[in-house]
C-alpha cells in the first residue's frame, strides 16, 4: 500500500514537472513571438512612431547659419540610412532609388531614367526644385510630404541628423548651389510658434506656420525689421500651400 502511495506521488511529481516544462515552452513561445516582428522590421523605419510630431513645432533651419557648421562626416554616416536604395556618387547607378549625386538644388526628379511616381511627377509640377527647406520637408516625412511616393522610408526626425546628411548631399555635387544668408527671423529667441504644434502636425497647414513665422518674429526684435519682408517663406510657401 504505502508502496503504491509512494510511486503515485513520484508518478504525480513527474507530472507536475511536464507540465510545467510545457507552460514554460508555451510562454517563452510566446515572448519568443512577440520579437520576431521587430527581427524582421526594416530599421529605417523604426524611428516614425517613436519620434511623434512634436519637433515640427519648431522653426525651419536657418540654412545661413547651420550648413556652414555642419558635420560632413556625421552627415555622411547618416547617408547609411539610405545607402539601401540609393547611391550619391557620381555617375552612381540607381537603384530602388535615384542616384542622388547632385539633387541638392538640382530638379525634383533630376535623373532622366528613373521611373518616379506620379505622386513626383505632380509635386514637380508645384515645386521644380529640391531647395533645402524642401529636401528637409521630404526627408523629415516623405509620405506626409509627398503623399503617394514611392520612396518607402518613414523618416529621420531629427533635425542636427537631417541638417549634417543634407550639408553630406550638397558636397555630392551640389557645391554650386549657394547658402542663404543667415535669416535671423529662423533663429532662436525669433520663434513664435512654439506652442504651434497642432498646426505643424497637419501638412496643409505648413504655409501657415511659415507664413506667422515672418510677421510674428518682426515685432520680437525690431533689429530684424528689415528682414521683415521675409523672402525666404514667402519663396517657399506655394508648395506646402497647395498640399
Ligand atoms: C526604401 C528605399 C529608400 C530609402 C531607404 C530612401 N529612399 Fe529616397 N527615394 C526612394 C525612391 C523609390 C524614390 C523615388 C520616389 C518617387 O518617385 O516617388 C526616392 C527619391 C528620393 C529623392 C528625390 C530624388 C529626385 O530625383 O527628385 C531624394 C532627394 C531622396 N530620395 C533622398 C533620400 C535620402 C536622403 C534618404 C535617406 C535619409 C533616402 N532617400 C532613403 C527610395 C528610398
Amino acid at each position: 500500500m504505502s508502496g503504491d502511495l509512494k510511486w503515485n506521488k513520484i508518478f504525480g511529481a513527474g507530472l507536475g514537472t511536464a507540465f510545467v516544462i510545457l507552460v514554460v515552452q508555451q510562454v517563452s513561445g510566446a515572448v519568443y513571438k512577440t520579437h520576431e516582428p521587430e527581427k524582421m522590421g526594416y530599421f529605417v523605419n523604426a524611428p516614425e512612431e517613436a519620434a511623434g510630431g512634436a519637433e515640427e513645432a519648431v522653426l525651419p533651419p536657418d540654412w545661413g547659419t547651420v550648413l556652414p557648421a555642419a558635420d560632413l562626416a556625421a552627415g555622411e554616416a547618416a547617408f547609411a540610412r539610405c545607402k539601401a536604395c540609393h547611391t550619391v556618387n557620381q555617375g552612381g547607378a540607381d537603384g530602388i532609388g535615384p542616384n542622388l549625386f547632385g539633387v541638392v538644388g538640382g530638379p525634383v526628379m533630376h535623373r532622366a531614367g528613373f521611373a518616379y511616381s506620379d505622386a513626383m511627377k505632380a509635386h514637380k509640377a508645384e515645386v521644380p526644385t529640391w531647395g533645402y527647406d524642401e529636401l528637409d520637408h521630404f526627408i523629415t516625412a516623405p509620405a506626409r510630404y509627398i503623399a503617394g511616393t514611392k520612396m518607402s522610408f518613414a523618416g529621420l526626425r531629427d533635425t542636427p541628423t537631417r541638417i549634417n546628411l543634407i550639408a553630406y548631399l550638397r558636397s555630392q555635387g551640389s557645391g554650386g548651389f549657394a547658402i542663404p544668408a543667415s535669416d535671423p527671423t529662423r533663429q532662436p529667441g525669433a520663434a513664435p510658434a512654439e506652442g504651434d504644434a497642432a498646426a505643424a502636425e497637419a501638412p496643409a497647414e505648413g504655409a501657415a506656420a511659415a507664413d506667422a513665422t515672418a510677421p510674428g518674429a518682426a515685432p520680437a526684435d525690431p533689429a530684424t525689421t528689415q528682414a521683415a519682408p521675409a523672402a525666404p517663406p514667402a519663396a517657399t510657401s506655394p508648395a506646402p500651400a497647395n498640399h
